[in-house]
Order: structure tokens, then C-alpha cells, then sequence
């Protein structure tokens, strides 16, 4: 079976939840407290194995490029003045990865931005990145979920528990214990289940469970056929939920088939004003670096609340 070795990140979004911060800079890279939310995104996909990196894009996001290229200006600055840690700063996301740029054009949605990769992929399996779901790097998501792709042929999708007045936020699974034979290849642990019907943002009352589908995705290259003929859905948009519902009912010889993983463990949500901020405290907090004196303001801000 073919290698997952590439993965592709949506960030054609034109960010407008966080304007005018997103006027002029891409949403992706506003920083994580000192890091471009997109960096911390292709570090997970290295720390995965996948050092291919494609990326789809659109008008207003050439600093996405800029930022995993060269800057000669700084690095010509900071070398001049020995400044070797502030050289590694900038330097560090230039060799990360080999990243890809292809541009969406149109904004019609995810399922159509995954379809934009179908080119670079070819034929083989390949990740999904959803920019605003931030992984703790200690956690391995991302590895675990191509380690069931690859025991199962299928496609999988990361879940997550969420409460039922939520799933209309989220993609939606139902879901089915994995039949034994496909259960036994699989590493111990690691909640795993049969994907039966996957629904994009289900009002609570029709939702098939409370399992949310998280940004990160392993698919086999039958996708992009199924994308060809998916219609509009909610929204209008071509829907990456409705192609994958497609693929629960297709040969699970031939590519068909998903599975889903539930996670537990730390994810950090970009994706609006409140929860980016709720992020940046976090991931602040427990910074070796500033940590302490940001923890010990923390408390003294929380009681004079
Ligand atoms: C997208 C997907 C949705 C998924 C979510 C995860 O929605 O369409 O199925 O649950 O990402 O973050 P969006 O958040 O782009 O509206």
C-alpha cells in the first residue's frame, strides 16, 4: 500500500471572523504568542512524517510563502550582529518542510480546496490539516490516525466529543463498533470505530451522535473522484463531509470505507476570537520561558476580576 507522505493544508479562508487584524495579513498567521498559527501547523505534519506540504491558497496570502522562505534582509542583519538564537528563529521555518503553493481561485469550500491538491497528490493517501485546530505536540494524532489507515485501507477522520448543543459547529459521525478482523491490526488503545453516516452540521436534535469531526484527516486518493460529483451542501459549499459520506458506502477494497479516532487529548482552538484567546493563555502558561511571570500575573488578574 502506498506511503501517506503529503499533506495538504486548506488557507484560502479569508479570515473574516478576525478583521481588521485579517485586512491585510493572513489569517494563519497570526501568531500563536510568538509563532504563525500556520508554522505550528506544518511542525505537526514533520513530526508526522509528512514533509511534503501543500498548501491552497488565495489572493492576500503571499506572507504565508514569505514566511517559509528566505529573508535575507534579517538573516544577512542578525548574522552581522552574531545574534545566532534570533538567526534561528528565522531560519527554523525556511528548511521545515518542502512547501507547495496552489491557489483555489474560487472560495466554493473545503471539499472543493481539497480538490484543488488532487494534481499534487496523484494517486496515493494523503493528510488533511485544518489550520484552525492546533494538536498539543505531545499528543500524536496525526501519526496514530496514518497508522489506522494503514492497518485498514480506509479513510480516517479525527472525532472528538463535543456537547450535543455544539454539533452544529462540526461535521457529524454516526458511528459502529470496528468488525474484529479490522480491530485485532490495530495498536492497543486507541478508541477506533466504524464510520456509518457523517453529517456537516447537524442541528442537535437530528445530529447521529456527538461525535464532532476535528481538522485532520487521512484519505485515500478516491476522494477526489467523489469530490468531482459533489454537489453544493450546506452553505452552498462543496462540502468535504458530504465526499467522505460518499466513501463510507464504496468498496472497501478499492479506497472506500472511513474510520473515525477519537480523541482525548489537548487541542487548541484558532478558529474565533474567544477560543484563540483561550489558546494563547494556555500555550503561554506553560512556556518555559514565560510561564512563570505570566502565571503569576495570571492569578493576580483572575482575583481582581
Ligand atoms: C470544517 C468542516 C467540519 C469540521 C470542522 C472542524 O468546518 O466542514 O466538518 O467539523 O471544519 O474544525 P468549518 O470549521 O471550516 O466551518
Amino acid at each position: 500500500m502506498p506511503k501517506v507522505t503529503k499533506a495538504v493544508i486548506p488557507a484560502a479562508g479569508l479570515g473574516t471572523r478576525f478583521l481588521p487584524a485579517t485586512k491585510a495579513v493572513p489569517k494563519e498567521m497570526l501568531p500563536v504568542v510568538d509563532k504563525p498559527a500556520i508554522q505550528l501547523v506544518v511542525e505537526e505534519a514533520v513530526a508526522s512524517g509528512l514533509d511534503d506540504v501543500l498548501m491552497i491558497t488565495g489572493r492576500n496570502k503571499r506572507p504565508l510563502e514569505d514566511h517559509f522562505d528566505r529573508n535575507f534582509e534579517l538573516e544577512t542583519t542578525l548574522e552581522a550582529k552574531g545574534d545566532t538564537t534570533k538567526l534561528g528563529l528565522v531560519t527554523a521555518s525556511n528548511d521545515l518542510a518542502d512547501v507547495h503553493y496552489v491557489r483555489q481561485g474560487d472560495a466554493k469550500g473545503l471539499g472543493h480546496a481539497v480538490l484543488c491538491a488532487e494534481q499534487h497528490v496523484g494517486d496515493n493517501p494523503f493528510a488533511v490539516m485544518l489550520g484552525d485546530d492546533l494538536i498539543d505536540e505531545r499528543d500524536h494524532l496525526l501519526q496514530q490516525m496514518i497508522a489506522v489507515h494503514e492497518a485498514t485501507g480506509q479513510s480516517v477522520i479525527a472525532l472528538m466529543e463535543v456537547p450535543r448543543e455544539q454539533t452544529n459547529m462540526y461535521g457529524c459521525a454516526g458511528v459502529s463498533e470496528l468488525p474484529a478482523s479490522v480491530r485485532s491490526g490495530l495498536e492497543d488503545g486507541l478508541d477506533v470505530f466504524q464510520v456509518t453516516e457523517l453529517v456537516e452540521k447537524p442541528d442537535p436534535e437530528v445530529a447521529p451522535s456527538n461525535l464532532a469531526i476535528i481538522g485532520r484527516y487521512v484519505l485515500t486518493p478516491q476522494v477526489f473522484g467523489v469530490l468531482h460529483e459533489t454537489q453544493p451542501g450546506r452553505g452552498g459549499e462543496i462540502q468535504l463531509t458530504d465526499a467522505l459520506a460518499a466513501l463510507i458506502d464504496m468498496d472497501k477494497g478499492a479506497g472506500g470505507g472511513v474510520v473515525g479516532v477519537v480523541f482525548r487529548g489537548r487541542r487548541y482552538d484558532t478558529g474565533d476570537k474567544l477560543d484563540y484567546l483561550k489558546t494563547l493563555v494556555k500555550l503561554a502558561s506553560e512556556r518555559d520561558d514565560l510561564g512563570g511571570a505570566f502565571n503569576a500575573w495570571l492569578k493576580e488578574f483572575v482575583v481582581s476580576l
